[in-house]
C-alpha cells in the first residue's frame, strides 16, 4: 500500500518526520503493509532547481498511492508561494479531493479556552469545499502598480461542486448519528454564489428527513462557535470560509498544534486521499524541536480510518489525549517537551497498547 509523504517546508518537516515514525510503528507492530515514499518537494527543492510538482509524481500519486501525508508548505524565501500552490492545489484540485474534513474536537478539558466549557462541549466537524470558490485562481490584475490598478479574484461555485460537498456533510451526519447540519454562507451579501449554496443546501436536506438542516451566516457562526460550540455537529461551507472557521475552531481545541484534516473525494477509501494537519509551516518554530506533533498524529489517525483501520484512529487519539493530560506535551499546549520527546512518549504508549492486545 503506497503512501506518499511530503514533509514540505518549515515545521512540516519536523512533524512529518514524527508522522512517519507512527506509520512505521504500525508496520512493525501490526504488520500493516505500508510502503512509504518520501518526496523531496517544497521550498528547498524549488530554490535548488525550480521543481514544484512534477507531472510524473502527480500521476504516480494518482494511479498508485492510497494516501498522501503532507506536512505544510510556505517559506519566506518564496514570497510568491509558487511551489506551495502547485503542490497543495495540485493535490486538492488535481485529485478532485472535494471534501476537506476538519474535526473540531477537544481532547482535554484543559485545552478548551471557553469559561465553563470542556471537551464534551467541543466536538464537531467542518466540511470545507476544497476544489473551487475563491481558490481557483481565476481573475487578474490590470494596470498593476499604477493609481488605477484593478485586482480581481473570481469566486467560482458550481452546482456539482456545491451539491457534492453538502451531500458529503449530510452523509457523514447520517453515518455518525449526528442530529444537525449547519450551512454557513454570506448569502445576504453574495447574492449569486451563496444563493446557490442556500438553495442547494435545503434541496439536499430533503433527502435526509431525520437530520435538522440549519442555515447560519458565517459571521454569526464565528460568534456562536465561541459562545456555545455545543449547538453544532456538522458544518458545511465554502472553501474560504472553511479555511477561516477551522483556524478559529483550532483555538477551541488548544491551537493549531491540535487540529487535523483529511482531503477526500469520498469517504470510502477507494481512491487516493490527502491528509495534512490544519496548521502551516510556522517558520519561527521550524527546525527547533518546538512544533507540536499531535495535529499530525491525529491526521495519521484519520488516514488509518480511511485506509480501513478504523479502530486505530481512536487508539491514536487516546494516546495523544494521555500525553496532554499528563503534561507530556509541547509549549503551545502548556508543556515543556520538544517535538521528538512528545512523539517518543506517544509512540511508546501506543506500542505498549498494541503489544498488550496481542499478548
Ligand atoms: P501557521 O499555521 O504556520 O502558524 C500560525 C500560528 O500557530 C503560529 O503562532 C504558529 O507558531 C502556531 N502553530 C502552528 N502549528 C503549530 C504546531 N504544530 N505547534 C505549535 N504551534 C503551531 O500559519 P501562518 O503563520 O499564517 O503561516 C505560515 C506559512 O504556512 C505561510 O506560508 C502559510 O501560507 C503557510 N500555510 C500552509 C498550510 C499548508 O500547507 N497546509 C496551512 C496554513 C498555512
Ligand atoms: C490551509 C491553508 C491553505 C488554505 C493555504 C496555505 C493556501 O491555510 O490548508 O488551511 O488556505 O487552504
Ligand atoms: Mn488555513
Amino acid at each position: 500500500m503506497l503512501i506518499a509523504l511530503i514533509p514540505g517546508d518549515g515545521i512540516g518537516k519536523d512533524v512529518t518526520r514524527e508522522g512517519r515514525r507512527l506509520l512505521e510503528l504500525y508496520k512493525a507492530e501490526k504488520g500493516l503493509p505500508f510502503d512509504l515514499w518520501e518526496l523531496d518537494l517544497g521550498a528547498d527543492r524549488f530554490l535548488k532547481d525550480g521543481t514544484t510538482f512534477p507531472k510524473e509524481i502527480a500521476d504516480r500519486i494518482k494511479n498508485e498511492a492510497r494516501a498522501v501525508l503532507l506536512g505544510a508548505l510556505g517559506d519566506p524565501r518564496v514570497p510568491g508561494l509558487e511551489h506551495a500552490r502547485d503542490i497543495l492545489f495540485g493535490l486538492r484540485f488535481g485529485l478532485d479531493l472535494y471534501a476537506n474534513v476538519r474535526p473540531i474536537k477537544a481532547l482535554s478539558d484543559r485545552l478548551v479556552p471557553i469559561k465553563g466549557k470542556g471537551k464534551k462541549d467541543v466536538d464537531l466537524v467542518v466540511f470545507r469545499e476544497n476544489t473551487e470558490g475563491i481558490y481557483v485562481g481565476m481573475g487578474g490584475q490590470f494596470k498593476r502598480g499604477t493609481p488605477d490598478e484593478i485586482a480581481i479574484n473570481e469566486d467560482v461555485n458550481t452546482r456539482k461542486g456545491v451539491e457534492r460537498l453538502i451531500r458529503a456533510g449530510f452523509e457523514y451526519a447520517k453515518a455518525h448519528g449526528k442530529k444537525r447540519v449547519h450551512m454557513a454562507d454570506k448569502s445576504n451579501a453574495m447574492k449569486h454564489a451563496h444563493e446557490l449554496w442556500y438553495r442547494c443546501f435545503f434541496e439536499v436536506a430533503k433527502e435526509y428527513p431525520g437530520i435538522e438542516a440549519k442555515h447560519v451566516y458565517v459571521d454569526a457562526l464565528c460568534l456562536y462557535l465561541i459562545q456555545d460550540p455545543t449547538q453544532f455537529d456538522v458544518i458545511v461551507t465554502c472553501n474560504l470560509f472553511g479555511d477561516i472557521v477551522t483556524d478559529l475552531g483550532a483555538a477551541l481545541q488548544g491551537g493549531l498544534g491540535m487540529a487535523a484534516s483529511a482531503n477526500l473525494f469520498a469517504a470510502d477509501g477507494e481512491r487516493v486521499a490527502m491528509f495534512e494537519p490544519v496548521h502551516g509551516s510556522a517558520p519561527p518554530l521550524a527546525g527547533k524541536d518546538l512544533a507540536n506533533p499531535i495535529a499530525t498524529f491525529l491526521t495519521v489517525g484519520m488516514m488509518m480510518s480511511y485506509l480501513g483501520y478504523e479502530e486505530e484512529e481512536a487508539r491514536i487519539e487516546g494516546a495523544c489525549a494521555r500525553a496532554i493530560d499528563t503534561m507530556k506535551c509541547t509549549r503551545d499546549v502548556g508543556g515543556e517537551l520538544g517535538t521528538r520527546a512528545v512523539a517518543d512518549t506517544i509512540l511508546a504508549d501506543l506500542k505498549d497498547e498494541l503489544r498488550s492486545l496481542t499478548r
